[in-house]
């Protein structure tokens, strides 16, 4: 049953506008064409409205169910371009990497910069560690010493109570690697928390983590109060919380280019390949110094990274998040990659976290999802954590390489170019026109604006 409440007045037909402040109840329980005309009475015109956002629907009715299912109130699509880097040579092996971002110039970016190492040697990646974090946060009011001796038991007891989740999991060579119990009282008074590791394999493990946690949390107060030993005051356990953290300092992949300086002569006319490495080396050490551009910078390796996940199904928000709170380890936030420079060598190093799954979650539900997998040779998770750390390094070095050359507006604008002249309207032969006469012109709006306006006088 669908209720309003609110300052506004009730609805009483099709083209009543709704009050932006109405607070709509019932709204997930209307059948998707409802909500869609609900939708659309918060615009001028309600039937170009629900026409636009219909053009977008799949043509398949399955496929398009399939869409609507994977989240609440689904009423369209909303397209992102889905592009491919080929040349991405990553330890003597080459990918074509499927990237979604709606950011103009990235993909090229990347392009650029695969295309430049794949001739010099490739890029080199390792995985450091492929461990996940879940915590079970809870309170405790009696003794800290009798907790901690009573570990032991507890570590197996909750061990014991998970092998209907954990079975599978071990199977594939995953499973619980520990459970450590912390004593936090002196931050928050009676708070300890269980943290505890996992290994998840190819999948990024979300699901599996919280599930166990949740049921650490319910096995942990069934055990304590068992515990006979504890008068009724002392064993007042609460659980707060159970859930995994997407801090994972353990998950680390580490990937790199390195060529000798001679090979960087041709990057820019301007500079040697020395000098060249030795200003791109301030401008990261810069990142490393300064939190304003160490934003910047890590967003651009992100551009990159993000780009990969979206494209193969994963959780990018939980992928940014890790690489945030790990570029601020020191107490710092830094960049997240460096530049290491022996006597003849250039060598920049990118050091992220990474949870990443190839199995579960929309990896193989997402039709494109499971393809860019496929398109990856259909990857273990550690390889997808290599592919994508890869395209953040790219993107990474692209920028900088810029930045400290010819600037960034230069490319970033000629890709943009599309942007602007599809905002004037502009038709085939004023693109064509258009872009010949902006291979040696600055390109900005204004510049399009005038440009666009002198071809239609
Ligand atoms: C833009 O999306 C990303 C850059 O700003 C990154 C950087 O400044 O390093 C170009």
């Amino acid at each position: 049953m669908l209720g309003i409440s609110g300052s506004g007045k009730q609805p009483n037909g099709s083209n009543m506008r709704r009050k932006r402040d109405i607070i709509i109840s019932g709204f997930s329980k209307l059948l998707k064409e409802e909500k869609l005309k609900l939708v659309a009475e918060y615009f001028e015109n309600p039937g170009e409205v629900v026409s636009l956002l219909k053009s977008f629907w799949h043509s398949d009715a399955s496929q398009q169910k399939l869409f609507d299912e994977f989240s609440e109130n689904t009423i369209s699509n909303f397209y992102i371009p889905y592009g491919v880097v080929p040349n991405v040579k990553i330890n003597g092996r080459t990918y074509m990497v499927p990237m979604v971002i709606e950011e103009s110039s990235v993909v090229a970016a990347a392009s650029s910069s695969a295309k430049f190492w794949s001739e010099r040697g490739g890029f080199h990646s390792e995985i450091i560690s492929t461990k996940k974090v879940g915590q079970v946060h809870f309170s405790w009011t009696g003794a800290s010493l009798s907790l901690f001796q009573l570990m032991p038991q507890i570590r197996e007891h909750l061990v014991n109570s998970v092998t209907h989740l954990t079975k599978n999991m071990e199977k594939r060579g995953g499973g619980i690697l520990d459970i450590e119990l912390i004593d936090m009282t002196d931050q928050i008074p009676t708070y300890y928390q269980l943290l505890v590791t996992f290994e998840t394999k190819d999948s990024m493990g979300a699901n599996f983590i919280n599930s166990v946690l949740e049921e650490f949390g319910q096995s942990l107060k069934v055990f304590m109060a068992e515990q006979i030993q504890f008068t009724d005051s002392d064993r007042q356990l609460e659980i707060i919380m159970a859930i995994l953290s997407n801090y994972t300092p353990e998950c680390i992949v580490k990937t790199w280019v390195e060529c000798p300086f001679s090979e960087l002569d041709t990057v820019d006319e301007q500079l040697d390949g020395i000098a060249f490495a030795r200003k791109f080396q301030t401008a990261v050490r810069i990142a490393q110094v300064d939190v304003y551009r160490a934003t910047t910078h890590n967003k651009g390796i992100y551009n990159g990274i993000d780009a990969v996940a979206i494209a193969t199904g994963n959780d990018f928000r939980a992928i940014e998040a890790a690489g945030h709170a790990y570029a601020a380890r020191s107490g710092r936030y830094q960049s997240l990659s460096y530049v290491e420079c022996t006597d003849d060598l250039f060598r920049f190093v990118l050091e992220v976290p990474m949870a990443v799954g190839t199995v579960g979650g929309l990896t193989s539900l997402h039709p494109l999802a499971k393809q860019s997998l496929e398109m990856l040779g259909n990857p273990t998770a550690p390889e997808l954590m290599m592919i994508a750390s890869t395209m953040g390094l790219a993107n990474n070095f692209s920028a900088v390489k810029s930045l400290t050359t010819k600037g960034i507006q230069a490319g970033h604008m000629k890709m943009h170019l599309f942007n602007i002249l599809n905002h004037f309207k502009a038709n085939e032969q004023e693109k064509k026109a258009a872009i010949e006469y902006f291979k040696d012109q600055t390109v900005s709006f204004a510049n399009v604006e005038t440009y666009i306006a002198s071809l239609r006088k």
